[in-house]
């Protein structure tokens, strides 16, 4: 079988990686080959440090060569599924899905790993809409055993049948979620990250503190200012207002001081600043 990434960012570069590590045959895309390069270097990081430990059988230099890295699309079109990870922004999804829609064989399924943008507007841009749905992996994804499926109002039953097993194969879980603002996970993440800068902000609690209360106290595997400057707190601001505008409920506002610290380009852990310093 053989499955098509578009996109060769940290996501999509993770979704390539798990495939691979499940001995599937692989194509990742990306318009810039400097992309490409740095995302084969990472996924090569990746695996070795999966490979250090026991219990993985795994061997890098061959879940590599399993992986073609390339800038032609062309090369997707007779892919089983592919799967589009590039930038959240509707115009680019939807174009490349009509693009897709195109060069791919009729029988490839095409979803999106989108993480707030409605699939059942992104499968109304192809020909093909009962065979689009969403596949949403989390960050990091060689590590993080969730998928969300996400059905489009078009996606036919079959279609997601198909794809839970395929996502067993490669060793996660995953869930039926319909197409919603933010579906399941994040709908439920993102505002309690906001709730935790509304705590910071108001001056209840110092930053450690707060995440060391989530991490003893709910046992999360670690807190939320720590986990918002990991997802980039523009990341966190996007999706946060996307799920207040399309649901205009003022549970969902955003914190002032998310919206300054963004402002002032301080996005986490890729800037070096965040509610943590990164030197
Ligand atoms: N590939 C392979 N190995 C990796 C890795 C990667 N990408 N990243 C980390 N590791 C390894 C580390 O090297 C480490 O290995 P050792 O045990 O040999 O040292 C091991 O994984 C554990 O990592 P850490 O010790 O650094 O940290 P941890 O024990 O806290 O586990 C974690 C890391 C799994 C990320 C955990 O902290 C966690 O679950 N955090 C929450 C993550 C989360 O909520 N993700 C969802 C984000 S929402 C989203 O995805 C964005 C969005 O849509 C808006």
């Amino acid at each position: 079988m053989k499955i098509g990434v578009l996109g060769s960012g940290i996501m999509g570069n993770g979704i390539a990686q798990v495939f691979a590590m499940s001995g599937y045959n692989v194509v990742l895309t990306d318009l810039k080959k400097e992309a490409l390069h740095q995302a084969r270097i990472d996924m090569e990081q990746s695996l070795t440090k999966i490979s250090k430990k026991k219990e993985n059988n795994i061997k890098p230099s061959d879940v590599l060569q399993s992986v073609v890295f390339t800038t032609d699309k062309e090369q997707l079109a007779d892919s089983d599924i592919v799967i589009e990870a590039i930038i959240e922004n509707m115009k680019a999804k939807t174009s490349v899905f009509r693009e897709l829609d195109e060069i791919c064989d009729s029988k490839t399924i095409l979803a999106s790993n989108t993480s707030s943008l409605a699939i059942t507007e992104i499968a109304a841009a192809t020909n093909r809409p009962e065979k689009v749905c969403g596949i949403h992996f989390f960050n990091p994804v060689p590590l993080m055993k969730l998928v969300e499926i996400i059905s489009a109002e078009q996606t036919s039953n079959e279609i997601v049948d198909r794809i839970s097993k395929v996502i067993e194969s490669v060793n996660k879980e995953s869930i039926q979620v319909k197409d919603t603002p933010l579906f399941v996970v994040n709908r439920i993440l993102v505002p309690m990250i906001c709730e935790a800068i509304f705590v910071f902000e108001e001056g209840i609690a110092t930053a450690d503190d707060i995440d060391k209360g989530m991490k003893l106290g709910a046992g999360h595997p670690m807190g939320p200012l720590k986990l918002a400057d990991i997802i980039g707190l523009d990341t966190l601001l996007y999706v946060q207002k996307m799920l207040f505008q399309e649901t205009g409920d003022s549970k969902y506002r955003v914190p002032k001081l998310l919206k300054k610290m963004v402002r002032a380009g301080n996005f986490g852990q890729k800037t070096g600043k965040g509610f943590y310093d990164y030197p």
